[in-house]
């Protein structure tokens, strides 16, 4: 599918987000182990999200949708879950992949693991690794580093393991397996990950505890307690809106109910550092996490350095915040971010061959790029590379750019935000070539 898009005059709307995907695939696995049921609200029913829950039905965990968004998970107990018939298919997501694996390394059956080519061609050895450490037999292809995974679980014991990637991916993968480990997991992350999954774990009475780069968590004797929430909006959907307000000359854009907890909000940082006219207000709490009403004004911004701590906090929102660099006085070096190249497309690479089109000048760089600002972009044919935050992108860059932008492989999209082209048409206008 292709999508046109152009530059409005001006900009005032006010965006409710869908559902935080991470949470999302969080509050179906997590309800699935459940000694009860559980209604999540605000799920994020995309086609990552619905992978999970394809996976969770076919391990016989009963889920019904009692509404667009609302879904009711009966959860049978940790022991509850049983062999699938088929091979669990994870489409394009790496969330389901990864923490499906730390889960079924702890089930005393044999499951299979897939997903799409770009699924395919991601390292899973990172998980693998400890998994087997801990007790897991686990085979994959490419020397056991890439799915289709083979999985035979049970009978784990907890081990210390320092993260070799800063992925709560990964961290997320070890608790799961560490709930069902004898005696106790110690994990050290060398820079902080998000921790949705500690927060719910914590929630439901596990045993987790986390602080000072160390995250420990004991076996589960009794049934974790069903966690019923409503999901947080997307701060990584929520960011291509935020973005779009701060780089349209005459915008403002607010967006209600979004998550804003500090291991996701690096964004936000970011296009503070850069002098956007930001306001966050209203901050409660939605179960574990932190949300808040984020209004984002037209902005002058200049150049910052992005790396270190920053990068985990803002990794999804990177090839945004190149975008915004574009846009900003001065240079901006956004580093430590060689992660970027094993998401669902090399972001590093696709990000600077698609602004490139776009008439910007990135210089692409191992772990990041450095852009020096401001710069004119002018409308162009571009893809998405099949990759959903790059589709998005692209649409924010096409609404800030002068003339007209076609995005191929615009149905991306829906990997992560189903209603995306609909609210940007609302928002907009715009047409379907
Ligand atoms: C996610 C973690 C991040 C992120 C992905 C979602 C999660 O991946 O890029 O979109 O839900 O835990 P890594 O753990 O591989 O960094």
């Amino acid at each position: 599918m292709r999508q046109t898009i152009s530059r409005p005059r001006s900009i005032r709307t006010t965006i409710v987000p869908p559902g935080d995907k991470s949470i999302s695939h969080r509050a179906a696995i997590l309800n699935a182990i459940a000694g009860g049921e559980a209604r999540v609200e605000n799920f994020q029913r995309s086609a990552d999200c619905l992978a999970t829950v394809r996976c969770l039905k076919l391990l016989g965990c009963e889920l019904a949708w009692e509404n667009d968004t609302t879904l009711r998970l009966g959860g049978h107990g940790l022991r509850g879950l049983h062999e699938p018939s088929a091979v669990l298919d994870c489409a394009n997501s790496g969330t389901s992949m990864r923490l499906l694996s730390g889960l079924l390394s702890a089930q005393p059956f044999f499951s299979v693991l897939t997903g799409d080519a770009s699924l395919r061609s991601r390292p899973m050895g990172r998980v693998v690794e400890p998994l087997r450490s801990m007790g897991a037999e686990i085979r994959g292809r490419e020397g056991d580093t890439r799915a289709p995974l083979a999985i035979h679980g049970g009978g784990l014991e907890g081990i210390r393991y320092r993260l070799q990637v800063a992925s709560a991916q990964v961290k997320s993968a070890l608790l799961l397996a560490g709930l069902y480990a004898e005696g106790e997991t110690l994990l050290e992350e060398p820079v902080q990950t998000r921790d949705h999954t500690e927060r719910m774990l914590a929630a439901m009475g596990a045993a987790v505890e986390s602080g000072e780069g160390l995250v420990r968590i004991r076996q589960q004797r009794g049934e974790l307690q069903p966690l019923t929430m409503r999901v947080p909006g997307d701060i990584s959907a929520a960011a291509y809106w935020l973005a779009l307000g701060a780089l349209h000359p005459d915008a403002e854009v607010r967006v209600s109910a979004v998550g804003v907890n500090p291991t996701r909000s690096g964004v936000l940082d970011a296009l503070k550092t850069m002098g956007a006219d930001v306001s966050i207000e209203e901050e409660r709490m939605w179960g574990p996490e932190p949300v808040a009403d984020v209004t984002m004004r037209s902005s002058r911004l200049r150049g910052t350095v992005i790396g270190g701590e920053m990068v985990p906090r803002a990794i999804d929102e990177l090839p945004l915040l190149a975008l915004a660099a574009c846009f900003a006085e001065g240079e901006t070096v956004i580093r430590d971010a060689a992660e970027l190249r094993t998401k669902e497309s090399d972001r590093i690479r696709t990000t600077a061959r698609e602004l490139r089109r776009l008439g910007a000048e990135v210089e692409e760089r191992p772990d990041g790029w450095r852009i020096e600002g401001p710069q004119r972009l002018k409308g162009a044919a571009v893809s998405s590379h099949g990759d959903h935050r790059l589709a998005m992108m692209l649409a924010v860059a096409g609404a800030v750019a002068e003339g007209e932008t076609v995005i191929r492989k615009a149905e991306a999209v829906a990997v992560s935000y189903q209603r995306f082209w609909r609210d940007i048409e609302a928002v907009i206008g715009g047409g379907r070539a």
